[in-house]
């Protein structure tokens, strides 16, 4: 790679041959050079906290020595062979004894291909095609996950939008839009539709906003009711919110899940996983040409990865690392509160402690357009001095990781004051 120095260049060549001048991910006017512990650098040598960490897969930090030797002890024994391999065995056995939903495993290349699979799978299960998921729930980019992911038009639910184009009519009329956190909605929904829907897919939290208490053990309820898939999508959630994910901390078991981030140890690698006969659509010699899901991918199972995930969840598995996790991100939360409050700012801290963020509102936010409807530009703002203050972060999302330290929380606490009272 040739290197020609600072930043603005490295800017200015993206846009020659990147679409939109990046990855299509997430700003493209910052260029990472390093990142190490819970530090990035960009390509002028600025140092940040990072607040991003890789969306969410790098919990322990960045370069974790334990995990870059599992990989450096991989490498030379070969990077990926599409046959099984044993790393890639022992990481389902590790997943199905993490996760209570958890028989048989699946995995994938991302998470989004990891979601587009569970619902074409619901839908071999039931037999049936239509899919219920929640306005602003994130799925990944296949047609079905691209319905009401964040529309900027509300239109009357069930009715699905898509957010892309390029995706034909007949998609969305399989799809039930339904706003999260309503539980008369749901009841009412699935009364008229419920034998036709194969699965409910539905992020345990939903991008930030968490359940309200009983929302998911109606969703279950619901789904058995009715002989429907439910799917938790516990990509962001999965090892992060408690070993055992979403599903441990709220006490709800799906059918499926799907799992990513955290699995690969910042590595490409996702899976699905759940019931052993909803997973039993994966093997012809048991369903038969009929019921077979055909699915294969030349990454799958693939053994750096593998390493990456086993050695990323053998120390989250050490004593104390989720409550030091809950600590760190409920004083960045306190942090954040007492920031806005001293500046006499109306916000509400949504989330979990172990990812969440600021909206600028006075209301309680319980559903996607609760979100749309707080004050943008005063996030915008928030999220620009934070980042001119060497706070890395999403727009929309805090995350903590375990490599975070005094220093750095001192600096964000300066941060957060000094964006807060820029609001005033
Ligand atoms: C809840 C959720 N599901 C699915 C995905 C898609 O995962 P990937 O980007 O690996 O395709 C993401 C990505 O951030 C996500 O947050």
């Amino acid at each position: 790679m040739q290197k020609i120095g600072t930043q603005s260049d490295w800017i200015a060549r993206a846009q020659k041959v990147l679409p939109g001048g990046g990855f299509g991910n997430f700003d493209p006017g910052i260029i990472i050079r390093d990142g190490k512990g819970a530090h990035v650098w960009d390509e002028d040598g600025n140092r940040y906290i990072d607040y991003l960490i890789g969306s969410g897969p790098m919990l322990l930090g960045h370069g974790n020595e334990e995990v870059q030797e599992a990989v450096f002890q991989q490498i030379p024994k070969g990077m990926t062979f599409f046959a099984n391999n044993a790393a890639g065995i022992e990481l389902a056995e590790q997943i199905i004894t993490a996760v209570p939903c958890a028989e048989q495993l699946r995995y994938v290349t991302s998470g989004g291909e990891a979601d587009m699979y569970a619902m074409r799978l619901a839908r071999a299960f039931t037999g049936r095609d239509k899919i219920v998921k929640f306005e602003g729930g994130y799925h990944g980019m296949s047609a079905e996950a691209q319905m009401s992911l964040a529309p900027d038009r509300q239109v009357n639910f069930p009715q699905a939008v898509p957010d892309s184009a390029g995706i034909p009519e007949s998609v969305a009329a399989e799809m039930l839009i339904a706003p999260f956190n309503d539980f008369d909605y749901i009841r009412s929904l699935l009364a008229e539709y419920g034998d036709q829907v194969a699965g409910i897919i539905v992020e345990p939290l939903q991008r930030i906003i968490p359940p309200l208490p009983g929302f998911l053990q109606l969703l279950r309820d619901e789904a058995d009711k009715y002989g429907i898939v439910l799917i938790f999508d516990e990509i962001v959630t999965g090892f992060r919110f408690a070993y055992g994910g979403a599903q441990e901390l709220y006490g709800v078991t799906p059918d499926i899940c799907t799992l990513g981030k955290i699995i690969g140890g910042g590595f490409p690698l996702a899976a699905l996983t759940g019931r052993a006969d909803i997973m039993a659509h994966f093997d012809k010699v048991k369903v038969g040409a009929e019921g077979f899901l055909m699915q294969l991918g030349t990454l799958s199972g693939n053994p750096v990865a593998a390493v990456a995930g086993l050695k990323t969840m053998e120390i989250l598995r050490r004593d104390g690392q989720y409550d030091r996790l809950r600590q760190l991100g409920q004083s960045l939360m306190d942090m954040a509160t007492d920031a806005l409050r001293a500046a006499g700012v109306d916000h509400r801290i949504v989330g979990d402690r172990t990812l969440f963020e600021v909206v600028f509102t006075d209301r309680d936010v319980r559903d996607y357009r609760d979100v749309m409807n707080a004050n943008a530009k005063r996030s915008a703002d928030f999220n620009a001095v934070l980042r001119a203050e060497g706070v890395f972060k999403s727009p929309g999302k805090t995350y903590p990781c375990l490599s975070l330290n005094a220093a750095d929380l001192d600096q964000t606490r300066a941060a957060y004051v000094k964006a807060a009272e820029s609001l005033t």
